[in-house]
């Protein structure tokens, strides 16, 4: 179920009416992006509605950017609203003017309660995942004796964050090893499950891993803890914008994420979920002014001056989404990543990190380019193909990361492969 789009956000995406007048004052036109119109029909309508949502961005057509996992670009319609509101701070920093934009950032708040299935009075806006990650670290009461299960494939903000704050106060660390290729839910079920004693406080894991796309299974290990009185924090960067998540069917108890990620929206902005019936265990890291007006963000989302704009610009991200659908941008990348395996699987020498089973990966596919060297290799994509993907250095499951998102295409896809091929065959 997608979250309601208001007759106004939607008229907003379709019509080019209002942007049209706006960027005819010459003070907006040098900046302007204006949002275009949606092939009608939506992904019933193929490749036409998916042509005309890869307009809805400003990346040259020509330019095959793969890299999702790690920086998605904002649409135009993010960028609009971005450029209007700091332009009208910048313009006018009166109280007065400003007074305006902490309604508007409490409809962000209203849009990603929507987007996540959960309430307003529990989501708080931070500025990324590190962050809200490390508020729960930092937030909870955890000392000698209590232990925190993690999984290994966690991020730094996830991983070393809780280990770094286990040496100041005294809590243990339990770590699941990630396997390779991903063993299947039950595996981990069984891991986490069996890792869990008396002393457990917490568990923290990943919906979809950074490393090769492994998709955890959230709900089940959201479950496990719960049903024995333990904590789950829900590293959602790499799920939040790409899958169709819902919070009120996961029931985690606390849901991270990032807006300049999948979601697309503005950078430096972000969302930590925090379950209402657990929302007395957790402290602010950060006393300061200008808090949010409802629940929680009440008391945990005091962090002093902000940029209204952006949290106003990721709104416009949520409803874009919402108006491209969010299960038709799913399947997208779900179809995009097994293109993109059933194209590797063919190509000579090349050892697939991510999961051959489809239900195990999401869009995050990580390779080793046969003998060729992976640096080399990527900026030979980009400076010849104009395939943007990028690198995975050091030891573990080294090589080639591919993300693709909705605004990439088959043909894309292929061209990334065609490349590939070529490369692995000639050289570099
Ligand atoms: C799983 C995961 N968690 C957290 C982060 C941190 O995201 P941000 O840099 O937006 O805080 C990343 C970034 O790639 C990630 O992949």
């Amino acid at each position: 179920m997608a979250a309601p789009v208001s007759r106004r956000d939607f008229t907003r995406l379709f019509a080019l009416g209002g942007s049209a007048a706006l960027f005819a004052d010459p003070v907006w036109a040098s900046q302007a992006a204006p949002a275009r119109s949606l092939a009608p029909g939506g992904a019933a309508g193929g490749e036409a509605f998916w042509t005309s949502v890869r307009e809805q961005f400003v990346m040259p057509s020509d330019l095959a950017v793969m890299n999702a996992a790690n920086l998605c670009p904002s649409s135009r319609g993010v960028l609009e609203t971005l450029t209007k509101e700091t332009r009208s701070v910048d313009q006018d920093p009166s109280p007065n003017n400003r007074a305006r934009l902490y309604p508007e950032k409490e409809q962000t708040r209203k849009a990603l309660a929507e987007f996540l299935r959960v309430t307003p009075e529990e989501v708080i806006i931070t500025r990324n995942t590190s962050e809200s990650n490390n508020m729960v670290s930092s937030g909870l009461d955890l000392k000698a004796g209590d232990e925190v299960i993690v999984h290994a494939d966690n991020h730094p903000s996830n991983l070393n964050a809780w280990r770094e704050k286990a040496k100041r106060f005294g809590y243990s660390i339990v770590t699941i090893e990630q396997q390779n290729p991903h063993p299947g839910a039950g595996y981990y079920e069984e891991a986490f499950t069996r890792a869990i004693t008396p002393r457990t406080k917490v568990i923290a894991f990943t919906h979809l891993t950074s490393t090769v796309g492994d998709y955890m299974p959230a709900r089940a290990l959201c479950r496990i803890a719960r049903e024995r009185g333990v904590l789950s924090l829900v590293d959602g960067a790499q799920s939040f914008g790409l899958l169709d998540v819902n919070l009120a069917d996961v029931q985690p108890d606390f849901y991270t994420g990032s807006a300049h990620k999948w979601p697309c929206g503005a950078r430096e902005c972000g969302v930590l979920y925090v379950n209402k019936a657990v929302q007395d265990r957790l402290w602010p890291s950060i006393y300061s002014a200008y808090p949010g007006a409802v629940g929680f963000s009440k008391t945990f989302e005091g962090f002093g001056q902000r940029d209204e704009a952006t949290m106003i610009a990721f709104r416009e991200a949520l409803v874009f989404q919402t108006t491209v659908g969010r299960a038709a941008i799913e399947q997208r990348a779900r179809h995009l990543t097994t293109q993109l395996m059933d194209g590797l699987a063919k190509l000579p020498g090349v050892k697939v990190w991510t999961s051959p089973v489809a239900e195990r990966r999401v869009s995050v596919v990580s390779f080793v380019p046969g003998s060729l060297d992976a640096g080399k290799l990527a900026t030979a994509l980009y400076g010849k193909d104009k395939v943007a993907i990028t690198t995975r250095g050091g030891q573990d499951r080294p090589g080639i990361r591919v993300s693709p998102h909705f605004y990439n295409s088959p043909a894309e896809v292929d061209r990334l492969l065609a490349a590939l091929g070529k490369y692995l065959k000639t050289g570099l």
